[in-house]
């Protein structure tokens, strides 16, 4: 259903020399795991539900601030030892984030209890063709380089992929998990516990009825019943149920101009699968991966 698109040329050629430059001075070894979760899924957000302690331990909560005042917060997504999975439109949705301010908490249940860890952000490298127009998005996908690497355990683990050619439907499994808003500019209240919702992708035809500006590379979930992601759950993860265990299909980017839980409006996401030669490039193409 959904095909590869083949990596460009210029992109790869710009990400090389950006990834590069940037990463000469700290070739560090990464580690991946392919930990596959067969773990079993109760069907946040609009609509969410608490979620059960480590039932997501790939989700990581962005604390991210330009002058260290003013925070806003996006959900992201551990992929490796060093790095974490977002939207690039979360570097963009105030003024001039500072990496060296802003925070990845991984293996955070409540955000009002001490999260597994702190970890600071060595830099953020947004999709080259990422574009915003306005208040939705193309290319909606970057990479957080963490300072340090993390130590994996039951409450912090990496989110496995799709591959490229893996479909998922409407009938598939989906959930979205986050810490955003629960209405429109209605905040998670405390302890601020993860939230997750069961989700259904909307077939790309209606879609593009409700979002004329989806590309092929984007996707939609939710909407029918008003639930779904909102202000602060962008970046995080759409997992759906394929052979291989839960795999990473989306990334949350934008919704409905009109706000969150409008009944009818699907959410977009960035559809993971199209991104694969993106994500490796970066992550792997620095150094030599360890697994
Ligand atoms: C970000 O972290 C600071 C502490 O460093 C905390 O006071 C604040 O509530 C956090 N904000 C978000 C949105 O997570």
């Amino acid at each position: 259903m959904y095909k590869a698109a083949p990596a460009a040329g210029p992109l790869l050629h710009w990400v090389k020399t950006m990834a590069f430059c940037r990463l000469l001075p700290l070739l560090v070894l990464i580690h991946n795991t392919g930990d596959l979760l067969g773990a079993e899924v109760r069907s946040g957000i609009v609509g969410g539900q608490d979620a059960k302690r480590g039932h997501w331990p790939w989700m990581a909560h962005l604390n991210i601030t330009a002058d260290g005042r003013t925070r806003w917060r996006c959900g992201g997504t551990i992929l490796g030892r060093q790095w974490v999975l977002t939207a690039a439109s979360c570097w963009d949705r105030h003024p001039k984030p500072k990496e060296t301010r802003s925070m990845v908490w991984v293996g955070s249940h409540a955000l009002q209890e001490a999260s597994a860890r702190y970890m600071g952000i060595l830099y953020f490298i947004s999709h080259p063709q990422y574009r915003n127009l306005g208040n939705r998005y193309l290319n909606d996908i970057a990479l957080i380089k963490l300072k340090k690497p993390l130590t994996f355990s039951d409450n912090v683990k990496p989110v496995s992929l799709p591959a490229a050619d893996d479909a998922f439907s409407p009938s598939s499994d989906c959930w979205i998990a986050g810490w955003g808003n629960v209405g429109t500019n209605v905040k998670l209240q405390d302890p601020e516990t993860l939230q997750q919702l069961k989700i259904s992708v909307v077939p790309q035809a209606a879609c593009k009825r409700q979002h004329p500006e989806v590309t092929a590379d984007m996707l939609c979930a939710g909407g029918d019943d008003g639930k779904g992601a909102c202000e602060g759950d962008y970046g995080g993860p759409l997992v759906c149920r394929s052979a291989r265990g839960l795999v990473q299909v989306g990334i949350a980017s934008y919704g409905s101009p009109q706000g969150c839980g409008v009944r009818g409006r699907a959410g977009v996401y960035t559809q993971v699968s199209k991104y694969l030669s993106f994500i490796d490039y970066i992550h792997h193409g620095e150094a030599p991966d360890e697994a």
